[in-house]
């Protein structure tokens, strides 16, 4: 595994012995998250983090991976008070900010626009989430925590809610395909189904079964998702894609299952859930911290 100096722009193409070695990464880093330490490894270092889209997890934890591992942090949020508001275009920015610091993360609304920043950049340019595209760390700290608990070997995982725009659950079908024997289950609106694409490309690799109502009752893993109403073109739509996982939904999944999302929920899983031990979105979004602090330590260290 050599991540040094590379981008992280998708989950397609990484493989196996990859992810595992981030995993690997991310236990040497979990007790000083934890512990809130910090190290010296990126002593002298700059991250910019440019958030052209709204992020609370993916920005804070790239922020606080960069400064826990010794480093500084510069970026925005929404681009506002930089001279993207005068018109500067999208790639002056991206060559513009590699002039100051060691690697760039970027989350836009717009697919592919990572891949665009790496073509002008001669630094890292790391994923962030483009669009309804690819959220590739997502991904990885996703595979990580369902790997702390369960064999990714054998896994089977229902994805529902929005699949179509959800970039998340792109990322992490890529991720489940690189293991052996992984049932992938299927449950969403018509309107919002699993891109055709990327299920031709994985369906010689994992096993497909698109449910025809919203049975939790044999998956290992229920990933859970929000309607990503400002990808729809009438987003007053999402309201009729609302759905809820609630008490008696856990009653019906596996006393070992594991209920994850990459958060924000907004409405499809009831607070009342929380204290159940198989909720693990907050133990999820807990792993980014470690997860990031790998990958930065692998490609700027
Ligand atoms: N999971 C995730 O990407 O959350 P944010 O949008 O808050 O970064």
């Amino acid at each position: 595994m050599d991540f040094s100096g590379k981008n992280l722009l998708r989950i397609r193409g990484m493989t196996r012995g990859e992810l595992e070695g981030l995993f690997k990464a991310a236990d040497r880093m979990a007790p000083v998250a934890r512990e809130k330490r910090g190290l010296k490894s990126l002593d002298g270092q700059v991250l910019a983090n440019l958030f052209f889209e709204s992020s609370t997890r993916t920005r804070f934890s790239f922020d606080t991976a960069m400064l826990r591992l010794g480093g500084s942090v510069i970026g925005f949020s929404g681009g506002a008070g930089t001279s993207l508001d005068k018109g500067e275009s999208f790639e002056d920015t991206i060559k513009m900010v590699e002039q100051y610091a060691n690697g760039i993360v970027i989350r836009h609304p717009e697919p592919g626009a990572a891949a665009r920043a790496a073509e002008v950049a001669s630094i890292p340019i790391i994923n962030a989430g483009d669009g309804h595209n690819e959220h590739p760390t997502q991904a990885i700290l996703d595979t990580y925590t369902i790997s702390r608990e369960k064999s990714l070997d054998g896994i089977k995982v229902l994805i529902t809610g929005d699949l179509k725009y959800g970039r998340t659950v792109h990322s992490l079908a890529y991720a489940l395909s690189l293991f052996d024997s992984v049932e992938l289950q299927l449950f969403a609106p018509p309107e919002l189904s699993f891109p055709q694409e990327i299920l031709d490309e994985i369906s010689g690799k994992v096993k497909i079964t698109q449910l025809d109502s919203f049975d939790v009752s044999s998956a290992d893993v229920v990933y859970a998702t929000r309607i990503q109403k400002e990808r729809l073109a009438n987003p007053a739509d999402a309201k009729e894609y609302v759905y809820r996982i609630d008490a008696a939904t856990m009653e019906e999944m596996k006393p070992d299952a594991m209920l994850m999302h990459p958060l924000p929920r907004v409405g499809e899983i009831a607070e009342a859930v929380d204290s159940d031990p198989r909720a693990a979105y907050f133990r999820e979004a807990a792993n980014g911290l470690p997860v990031r602090m790998a990958l930065l330590e692998e490609i700027l260290g």
